[in-house]
C-alpha cells in the first residue's frame, strides 16, 4: 500500500516537473518571466517558435520567429537593426506593458512602444505566429492588442496576415526585405498596397516603383495570379477601417508563405513535407516585363511576343534602343483628336498604371466611352470594378507598364483611343487635308481680292514688303490700320504681300537645311527674319491644282480663322508664278500643322 501511495507520489511530481518543463516552452511571457538565448516559445499547437538566432553567416544574435518544423526561415523578427553581439540578451515584458531586449547590464537593446494602460501585461506567441501583447485582465480578442508583430514590417506575409492599410490607426502594414539573408536590418525592397487610386500590389526599390500587378480581379491580382491559384485563396477587404490584402491556403495545416527577397523578389512558397523544401508557386517579378514600366511609355510588354517590347496601337515607334530592350512610342498623328475617333478592345492585358487617371464608380462602360471620347487628353478607359464590369476608369498622359500577363492567365479589358488620322484612317486624313482649307478659305477671297484689286494684274513687285524687315507681331488688322487702309471697315483681314527676293533670302534661297518637310500641297521651309524672328513658308507645288484664286481664297481664310489648331497667317507672295504662304512657326507644334493642319 505504502509502495503504492509513494509510487503515485513519484508519478504525481513528476508529472509536475513534466508541467514545469512544458510551462517553460509555454507561449507566453509576463514581466516575472525571461526568455534567454537558447530558450523559446512555442505556440500553442506547436506550429510557431520565438527565440534566439543568428541568420546566414552572421554571428550577432537576434530575436526571431520561425516555423517549428521550418527553424531556418524565419518570419519575423524583432531587433532588425539592433544585433546583439553576445549570448547574455533576455527577453522580457516590462510592468507597462512593453517588450523588452536587455543586455547582460539590464540596458535595452530593443522595445517595443509603451502601452501603459495594461494592468496586467502578457505577451503570447499566438499559434498564426503573430506574437501580441495584451492585457491578461481584458477580454481576450484581436482589437484588445495592445500590440502585435503583424503590424511591425517584417519580409514574410503569413497566412491569415494582414497587408494594406489600418485606416482606423493610421497604420501601414507592408514587407520590408532583409539587407541580405545575414543581415535582418531594413534593405532596399518594400512591397506594399498600393491605393493611390484602386489597390494593386507594387514592390518598391527604395521610393522607386521597382513592380506592379494590375487590378483585382476578385480572385487575384492581374499578372500576380498563377496556375497554382486552387491551392490557396485571396482576399482583398475595403471598407472604412482598412483595406487588406491577405491570403489562406485551402490545405490548413499546409505551410505557405509569400516572402520579399532582399533582391526584389516577392515569392510565394509552400513547404513541402515530403522533400522538406519549399516549393517555389510564383515569384514576381519573373521576367523583364514584370519590371515596372520596363518598356517604357505607351508600349505593351509582352513574354510571349517578338519583339518583346510593342507600341501600343495608336503609337507608332520613334526609336528603339536596341532589339529586346525598351523602345519609344509616340501617337502616330500628333494632331490633336479630331471628331471619328474610336476605341479598340485590348483583351486580357495589365491595365496601364494610374499615373494620370480619373475614376468614376458609378458610371457604366457606355458613359465612359462618351466621356473619353469628349476629352482629347483622355487616352484610354476601362471598368474600374473588373469583378462586377461596373464603373469607368479614364487613362491621361503617359500609359505606363501595360503588358499581357504570361500565358494565359486573367487580365481585364482597356479600350484605347484610335485617333480618327491614324493608320487605320489614312482616308479621312486626306479628306482632311484636301477638303477643309479650301473649304475654310472661301469666305476670305472676296475680302482679299476687294482690298487688292490689283491682284487681278499681274503681281504688284512695288507693294511688295521685305518679309526680312517684317515685325510678325503685327497683326494683319492692325497692320491695315497703320497704313491708313481707312476704306473698308469691316472685320476683314488685311494680308502683307512679300516679295519673292525676301522670302528666298529668309529661307537661305529655299535651301535643304530649310526644309521643314513636305506636305501634300508642297514643301515647307523655316525662314528667319533679320530681327531673329522665324517664320514657316509653305511653297504651293505648281501641281497642287490650285489656280491663283483658290490660293488667295485658301489665304485669306486662314488669316481670317482664329482656330487653335491652325497657324497664324502672315502673309503670302505672289510672284514669277510662286505662290508662298508666310506663316506663323511654332517650334513646339508638330510639323503637321504646318503640312496639313492649315
Ligand atoms: C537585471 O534585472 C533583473 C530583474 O529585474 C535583476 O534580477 C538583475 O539583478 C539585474 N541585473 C543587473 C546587472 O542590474
Ligand atoms: C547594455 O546597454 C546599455 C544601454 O544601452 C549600455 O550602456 C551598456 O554598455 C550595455 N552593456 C553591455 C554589457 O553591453
Ligand atoms: C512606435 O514605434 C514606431 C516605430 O516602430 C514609431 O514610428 C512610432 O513613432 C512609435 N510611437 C510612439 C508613440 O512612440
Ligand atoms: C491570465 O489570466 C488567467 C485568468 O485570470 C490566468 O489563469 C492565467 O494564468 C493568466 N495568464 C498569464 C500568462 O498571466
Ligand atoms: C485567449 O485566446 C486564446 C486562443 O483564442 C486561448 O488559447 C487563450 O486561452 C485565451 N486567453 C484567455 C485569458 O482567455
Ligand atoms: C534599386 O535602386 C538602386 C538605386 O537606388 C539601383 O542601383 C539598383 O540597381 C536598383 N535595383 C534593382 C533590382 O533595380
Ligand atoms: C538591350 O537593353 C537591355 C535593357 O536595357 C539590356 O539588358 C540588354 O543588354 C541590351 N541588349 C543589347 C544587345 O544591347
Ligand atoms: C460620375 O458619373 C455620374 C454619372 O455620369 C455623375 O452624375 C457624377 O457627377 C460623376 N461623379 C464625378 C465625381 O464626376
Ligand atoms: C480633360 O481631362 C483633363 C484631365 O482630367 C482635364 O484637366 C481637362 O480639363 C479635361 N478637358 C476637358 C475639355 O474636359
Ligand atoms: C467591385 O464590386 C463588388 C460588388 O459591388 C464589390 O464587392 C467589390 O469590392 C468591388 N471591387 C472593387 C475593387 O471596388
Ligand atoms: C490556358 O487556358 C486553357 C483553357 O482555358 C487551359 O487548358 C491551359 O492549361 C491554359 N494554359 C496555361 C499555361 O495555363
Amino acid at each position: 500500500m505504502n509502495g503504492y501511495s509513494s509510487m503515485l507520489q513519484h508519478l504525481l511530481s513528476l508529472i509536475f516537473f513534466l508541467s514545469m518543463k512544458v510551462s517553460l516552452a509555454a507561449d507566453t511571457v509576463t514581466p516575472a518571466s525571461f526568455i534567454r538565448d537558447g530558450e523559446k516559445l512555442v505556440s500553442s499547437s506547436q506550429r510557431f517558435e520565438l527565440g534566439f538566432f543568428s541568420p546566414g553567416k552572421s554571428k550577432s544574435r537576434y530575436l526571431g520567429i520561425w516555423f517549428r518544423k521550418v527553424p531556418d526561415t524565419v518570419v519575423w523578427v524583432a531587433n532588425r537593426d539592433r544585433p546583439i553581439s553576445d549570448h547574455n540578451a533576455v527577453l522580457t515584458i516590462s510592468n507597462n506593458g512593453k517588450l523588452v531586449l536587455l543586455n547582460q547590464t539590464n540596458g535595452t537593446i530593443w522595445s517595443t512602444n509603451a502601452s501603459s494602460e495594461a494592468k496586467n501585461p502578457v505577451a503570447q506567441l499566438r499559434d498564426d505566429g503573430n506574437l501580441v501583447i495584451r492585457d491578461n485582465s481584458s477580454v481576450n480578442t484581436t482589437e484588445n492588442y495592445l500590440w502585435q508583430s503583424f503590424d511591425y514590417p517584417t519580409d514574410t506575409l503569413l497566412q491569415d496576415m494582414k497587408m494594406g492599410w489600418d485606416l482606423k490607426n493610421r497604420r501601414e502594414r507592408y514587407l520590408s526585405s532583409w539587407r541580405s539573408d545575414d543581415d535582418p536590418s531594413p534593405g532596399k525592397f518594400t512591397n506594399r498596397l498600393d491605393i493611390h487610386v484602386l489597390p494593386k500590389m507594387c514592390t518598391f526599390n527604395g521610393s522607386v516603383k521597382y513592380t506592379c500587378t494590375g487590378e483585382w480581379t476578385g480572385d487575384g491580382f492581374v499578372s500576380a495570379l498563377s496556375n497554382t491559384n486552387f491551392l490557396y485563396k485571396q482576399f482583398l477587404v475595403e471598407n472604412q477601417d482598412e483595406i487588406s490584402y491577405w491570403y489562406e491556403p485551402y490545405n490548413r495545416p499546409s505551410i505557405m508563405t509569400l516572402k520579399l527577397s532582399p533582391s526584389g523578389f516577392v515569392t510565394r512558397q509552400l513547404w513541402n513535407e515530403d522533400s522538406n523544401e519549399w516549393d517555389e508557386l510564383f515569384s514576381i517579378p519573373d521576367d523583364y516585363c514584370g519590371k515596372y514600366g520596363y518598356c517604357g511609355a505607351n508600349t505593351i510588354c509582352g513574354p510571349d511576343q517578338k519583339p518583346m517590347c510593342q507600341c501600343l496601337e495608336g503609337f507608332r515607334l520613334k526609336s528603339q534602343f536596341n532589339q529586346t530592350g525598351p523602345i519609344k512610342c509616340e501617337r502616330s498623328h500628333s494632331s490633336e483628336c479630331i471628331k471619328g475617333d474610336q476605341f479598340i478592345k485590348l483583351d486580357n492585358i495589365k491595365a496601364p498604371d494610374f499615373i494620370e487617371v480619373s475614376l468614376n464608380q458609378s458610371m457604366n462602360l457606355q458613359q465612359c466611352a462618351a466621356e473619353c471620347l469628349k476629352n482629347c487628353t483622355c487616352k484610354a478607359y476601362a471598368n474600374s470594378n473588373v469583378t462586377e464590369g461596373s464603373g469607368c476608369l479614364m487613362w491621361f498622359g503617359e500609359l505606363l507598364d501595360a503588358s499581357r500577363p504570361i500565358r494565359n492567365f486573367t487580365g481585364q479589358s482597356v479600350y484605347l483611343r484610335q485617333p480618327a488620322s491614324g493608320p487605320g484612317n489614312k482616308k479621312l486624313l486626306w479628306i482632311i487635308v484636301i477638303v477643309v482649307p479650301p473649304m475654310v478659305l472661301l469666305p476670305s477671297v472676296y475680302i482679299f481680292c476687294r482690298q487688292r484689286r490689283k491682284c487681278k494684274e499681274k503681281e504688284n513687285m512695288e507693294t511688295s514688303q521685305d518679309l526680312l524687315a517684317f515685325d510678325i507681331t503685327t497683326r494683319p488688322n492692325e497692320f491695315s490700320e497703320a497704313n491708313g487702309d481707312r476704306r473698308d471697315k469691316s472685320k476683314d483681314s488685311w494680308l502683307p504681300l512679300f516679295s519673292l527676293a525676301s522670302v528666298a533670302a529668309a529661307t537661305e534661297n529655299f535651301s535643304m537645311e530649310c526644309k521643314l518637310g513636305e506636305g501634300g500641297f508642297g514643301p515647307v521651309y523655316k525662314g528667319r527674319l533679320l530681327n531673329g524672328e522665324e517664320v514657316a513658308v509653305k511653297r504651293l507645288s505648281s501641281q497642287s491644282g490650285q489656280g491663283l484664286e483658290e490660293f488667295k481664297n485658301e489665304m485669306l481664310l486662314i488669316a481670317k480663322l482664329q482656330h487653335r489648331n491652325l497657324v497664324r497667317i502672315l502673309g503670302c507672295c505672289i510672284e514669277q508664278g510662286e505662290k508662298i504662304l508666310i506663316l506663323e512657326y511654332m517650334p513646339n507644334k508638330s510639323l503637321d500643322v504646318f503640312l496639313f493642319g492649315m
